[in-house]
């Protein structure tokens, strides 16, 4: 009979380690939201003690996502434990994830412990955490990396302590395939205990075997693996969901196991993790990126015509990509709107929410002669899912040229207050970014700055992705626009937006 796979998400914690992808409290919901829809067994919401910002999110996923086991990290330290244990003590299904290295490099040179005190602590660990929780998972952090024998021990020990689950780290994406399936194997023969646990694996990319590493332990009998949307993660990330999903149910002939992904949701939780976190996608990563699915050469071209399985071993469909259509123009009314919006898989938007989309549909109408599904999602990512804005931009005017200094006026409303500034600046989207900081009063350092083409065509709408940075911390921003200024300035200004939100709590604003 087919084994179940279960797929235990750690995009909001790995995943959110990655170099500049923060999120905030309401993005990370959004996704858990989008991670409940694609069917995943357990999200891993975040490592609460690391910051309060941390704990409120957990704590706020534990209390609106109710299908999926709610997973919160912590040290084997007991205010770790307290802390996690918290955050999801709402969640329908919680579980604490407590973790410590057992790899002589970092007993010796990390902790500073000795293997019988590692041991010892582990145990109390998982001990304490079950006087909490039921549900507790324990990693040997660099697991691979890790004398079996001992490791062995451990596993054993925490089984004892309470352990439901057994995560094995390839923490810094050391492990072979083949050595990763050895190591999965001895496990299975040398632990007592085992098959009463589950057995986890968490594969880092280092060098580009998280995915093969992830397989060869399925192959070897682990039933959890533990990924990213995107492979998103510390370095070079972590093993991505939809590669590994989508090996499974491909190659469903060399593996008998299935997940309970809803395949359909790939495409579009990709495209969310990616428009949230800012981290842009390389056209030819496999399964969601942008040629995928794109067949340039004449002669794939002709034997796709002749039958699509000759240079297709899945479909777009199955990953939920729809062929962009030439769907809505401006005399296309509210109800065939509202009707592409439910095919989009945009079912659960409030009538508020809708209206607003309505509008700005009929806006970019005006400007567009072709509405795109793209462009549609692009909208509905852009404003109708957003957060309050403190500062709104009203009005922008540049003058710029090759043999002038470009200037901007910017325009910015708060509440009731209107602030205008002008400056110069290298070209106009420089000297815009100068003049809203005037407007805004705030000084800040441009991190990073991103345009792409939401679709093709001269009247594509822009979408500009800034990341900008404060004391260290950094806030992205987004703006949409058929006009690439335009979408820069709504960009510059949703970042300060998200800076003051994170500073000063609900609006943010500068009084
Ligand atoms: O990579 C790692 O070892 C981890 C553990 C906390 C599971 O992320
Ligand atoms: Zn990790």
């Amino acid at each position: 009979m087919p084994k179940k796979i279960y797929i235990f998400d750690t995009t909001l914690r790995d995943g959110e380690q990655s170099p500049g992808a923060s999120l905030n409290t309401h993005e990370k919901l959004e996704i858990a939201k989008q991670l409940e829809r694609l069917g995943v067994d357990a999200i891993e919401a975040g490592f609460p003690i690391a910051s309060k910002g941390d704990f409120q999110a957990v704590k706020t996923i534990a209390q609106n996502v109710k299908k999926p086991v709610i997973v919160a990290l912590a040290r084997a330290v007991k205010q770790d434990i307290d802390r996690a244990w918290e955050a999801i003590q709402y969640a329908a299904k919680p579980r604490i994830h407590t973790f410590i290295a057992t790899s002589d490099i970092h007993m010796r040179y990390k902790l500073k412990m000795e293997p019988e005190e590692v041991l010892k602590r582990a145990v109390e660990m998982v001990s304490y955490a079950k006087s909490l929780c039921n549900d507790v998972e324990f990693s040997p952090e660099d697991g691979t990396r890790t004398r079996p024998e001992f490791l062995y021990k451990v596993l054993e020990a925490v089984i004892d302590a309470g352990a439901t689950v057994l995560n094995i780290p390839d923490t810094v994406g050391y492990a072979m395939p083949d050595e990763f399936g050895a190591l999965i194997r001895g496990i299975r023969e040398n632990v007592p205990g085992i098959d009463n646990v589950i057995l986890s694996v968490h594969c880092h990319n280092d060098l580009g075997l998280a995915v093969a590493n992830s397989l060869a332990a399925i192959q070897n009998g682990a039933q959890q693996v533990e990924c990213t949307v995107n492979g998103l993660g510390e370095r070079a990330g972590n093993a991505a969901m939809e590669e590994i999903v989508m090996v499974l149910k491909t190659r469903s002939d060399l593996f008998d196991c299935y997940t309970d992904i809803v395949t359909e949701q790939i495409y579009r939780t990709s495209a969310m993790v990616s428009h949230l976190t800012g981290m842009h996608i390389q056209a030819n990563k496999a399964i969601v990126g942008s040629n995928a699915f794109a067949h340039e050469s004449g002669i794939h071209q002709h034997g796709m015509l002749s039958n699509r399985q000759t240079y297709e071993i899945m479909t777009p469909e199955s990953i939920g990509l729809k062929q962009s259509q030439m769907v809505l123009g401006k005399h296309s009314g509210r109800h065939a709107f509202e009707e592409r919006l439910k095919e989009l898989g945009f079912a659960s938007l409030t009538q508020d929410e809708i209206n607003s989309a309505f509008e700005r549909f009929k806006d970019l109408a005006d400007k567009k002669k072709y509405v795109m599904d793209k462009d549609i999602e692009a909208l509905i990512n852009e404003k109708v899912l957003k957060v309050p804005e403190a500062y709104e931009l009203e009005y922008f005017h540049i003058s710029s040229g090759n043999t002038l200094v470009a200037t901007s006026t910017v325009k910015i409303r708060s509440d009731n207050e209107v602030y205008e500034e002008a400056a110069c600046g290298d070209g106009p989207v420089d000297a815009t970014f100068k003049a809203i900081d005037r407007a805004v009063g705030v000084e800040v350092k441009l991190e990073d700055y991103y345009l792409r083409a939401v679709t093709s065509g001269k009247d594509a709408l822009g979408e500009v992705t800034v990341k900008i940075s404060k004391n260290g911390d950094v806030y992205i921003g987004r703006g949409l626009s058929t006009d690439v200024i335009e979408a820069s300035a709504k960009a510059y200004v949703n970042a300060i937006n998200k800076m003051l939100l994170a500073q000063n709590g609900k609006n943010g604003n500068k009084n």
